[in-house]
């Protein structure tokens, strides 16, 4: 099949910016898309020019721009990829969707949800191809989760828990601003583990449990001033360094969401866990290649299953017949973090040309950064938020 060409510009040149050019090298390699993505322009700032220059080395872009807005508006750029921190995504999605482009957009979305509404709308005015880069539900663990849930093999659910923890801003002598550190600053970043973690938890959480319908938060910022390595002036720091919130789903389900950056310890340690009245599922994405299910109940007949081996069961999720390994190695062989963005690539790609729609896309991001807020918001005014 001859593939059409899709010429990428790559708005930012750090770490999902690395992801997502890994992603668009790979992608032919394990799925046949009707597409050939080419690495046409990297865009970094004036002061990251050795940066910019490296990852144009080392991943082939044909050429860089150091004006985010030329590299859109250029003619020979099909796809616009908005990996920059997060105080940028509006303007370039708008951009963008303005120029015609099809959009790929890092999470969280926006800022805010206002900002994200009005993203949505220009987006949809526009018509173009959207994805957000929600890339842990394309763990192949975590799709299977989904497919449990689907088949109704957890029940009626009851609880749903989730927990984001990592522990590298501990120490007072981290700055806030500068490459990876722009997420302590709430002009840049919007706010802090909620948006940069919870996030993920809460797409996950309302693509496999259904909408959540009320929230009640705390926040903490445990470290109140830091330098700023931009500026070289104290900062005073707002952004919620913690954050635990419950939630009620619609579906009558209870939830509770931890996330830190103070969990001394911890990484980037994920995991999830839904308890229903048939069964239950767990993942840990610190050994993303399994989950563990625990099947209580046939969903057909809502019997009891009699036997002797009730219990947790660790299954590992590389076979052919477990969401996208087929499309890899062979059974026992396992995959890693970079193909949880090579997997959604693929589907984007495949939903250009008549496939499934794909999801998440601005507008159920968006819904995403609503929850954000209300999380934000409950914590500040110390009660319940609904939402709507
Ligand atoms: N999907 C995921 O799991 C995941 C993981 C990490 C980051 N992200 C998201 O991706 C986006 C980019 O994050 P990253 O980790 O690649 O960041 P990074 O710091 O590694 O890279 C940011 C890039 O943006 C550019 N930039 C422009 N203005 C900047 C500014 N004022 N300060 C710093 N850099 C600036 C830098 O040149 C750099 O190339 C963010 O929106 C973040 O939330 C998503």
């Amino acid at each position: 099949m001859s593939k059409k060409i899709l010429n990428v510009g790559m708005l930012g040149c750090g770490f999902m910016g690395r992801t997502h050019s890994n992603a668009y090298c790979q992608v032919n390699h394990f799925f046949n898309t009707p597409y050939q993505p080419v690495l046409k322009a990297c865009y970094g700032r004036e002061e990251d020019q050795e940066a910019l220059k490296k990852f144009q080395e080392m991943w082939g872009y044909e050429s860089v721009e150091t004006d985010w807005k030329t590299l859109i508006n250029r003619k020979d750029i099909d796809i616009v990829d908005v990996v920059s921190p997060n105080f940028l995504h509006k303007e370039m999605v708008l951009e963008a969707a303005k120029a015609g482009k099809k959009i790929i957009c890092e999470k969280p979305l926006a800022m805010s949800y206002a900002e994200a509404e009005e993203m949505v709308k220009a987006v949809e005015k526009a018509g173009v191809p959207n994805m957000v880069s929600f890339n842990y539900r394309r763990v192949p663990a975590i799709s299977l989760i989904k497919q449990i849930v689907d088949e109704g093999r957890i029940g009626r659910p009851f609880h749903y828990r989730a927990v984001y923890l990592q522990d590298y801003t501990i120490s007072q002598k981290v700055p806030s601003g500068g490459a990876a550190l722009w997420r302590l600053s709430a002009k840049i970043a919007g706010s802090g583990v909620t948006g940069d973690l919870l996030a993920h938890s809460i797409d996950t959480a309302e693509w496999i449990n259904g909408p959540i319908a009320k929230v009640s938060a705390y926040t903490e910022v445990f470290i109140k001033e830091r330098r700023n390595s931009d500026t070289g002036e104290m900062e005073k720091i707002t952004i919620d360094d913690a954050c635990m919130f419950l939630a009620v789903f619609q579906n009558g389900s209870m939830g509770t969401f931890e996330s830190s950056r103070y969990a001394r310890g911890r990484k980037n340690y994920s995991t999830l866990e839904i308890n229903g009245e048939l069964g239950a599922a767990f993942f840990n994405l610190e050994e993303p290649e399994y989950i563990e299910f625990f099947r209580y109940a046939d969903p057909k007949t809502g019997q009891k299953i009699e036997d002797h081996l009730t219990g947790w069961q660790k299954i590992l999720v590389t076979n052919g017949e477990h969401p996208y390994m087929k499309n890899y190695w062979v059974p026992g062989t396992t995959i890693g973090y970079e193909h949880t963005f090579i997997n959604g690539l693929a589907d984007f790609l495949f939903s250009l040309d008549g496939g499934a729609k794909f999801s998440p896309d601005v507008k159920q991001a968006a819904r995403t950064q609503k929850v954000c807020d209300a999380v934000i918001q409950s914590a500040k005014e110390q009660r319940w938020i609904e939402l709507s």
